[in-house]
């Protein structure tokens, strides 16, 4: 396993639609998989997509811990995710704050679809199909637009709202205290 660089924002390899992996049960793509979850896990991430590590493939991994997901369900294991399609499942946006780590320091909010059913490939060329609420489901529509080349500030209505995390925590505490 290899700690892969990640692109940051302004980088072509961001910008580029990538294409669909021919193989899923390709050794090349389960290498690829091993290190960009190694890579996710350094950076301390919830999620990476191929683009991000500079392999124009359709192909992301993430994971959701429990205390992320919401009331009643479980936790999302790490997942391989290959050509993933989304499909809406109702027409209900969510606003909330979001990071990348091609987009290093920063946060910004950004409205998602709510419910969605998602759908790939996995390692073992097993096909998967599941239906995400909430953070979830914004994780996988963050991870999927990076394959069409759209970082999260794209997605965001109001650009002047996008700042560090630093600031943005320390202008909430001062709220509170207020
Ligand atoms: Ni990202």
């Amino acid at each position: 396993m290899a700690i892969l660089k990640i692109a940051r924002m302004g980088h072509p390899a961001l910008r580029r639609p990538a294409s669909p992996v021919d193989d899923p049960l390709a050794p090349e793509i389960r290498r690829l998989a091993a290190d960009m979850i190694a890579t996710m896990d350094d950076a301390g991430g919830t999620g990476l997509a191929a683009p991000q590590v500079h392999v124009p493939l359709r192909m992301v991994v993430f994971r959701v811990a429990a205390s992320r997901v919401g009331d009643g369900l479980g936790a999302v294991p790490t997942t391989v995710l290959i050509n993933p399609e989304i499909i809406p499942l109702d027409e209900s946006v969510e606003t909330a704050f979001e990071a990348c780590l091609s987009v290093p320091g920063l946060t910004g909010p950004v409205a998602r679809l709510v419910h969605i059913g998602y759908a790939g490939w996995g390692l073992d060329g097993s096909r998967i199909a599941r239906e995400a609420r909430g953070f979830h489901a914004r994780v996988v529509q963050h991870e999927c637009d990076h394959l069409d080349g759209v970082l999260y500030p794209a997605r965001m209505a109001d650009i002047s709202a996008l700042g560090f995390v630093e600031e943005l925590r320390r202008a909430a505490q001062q709220g509170d205290s207020a």
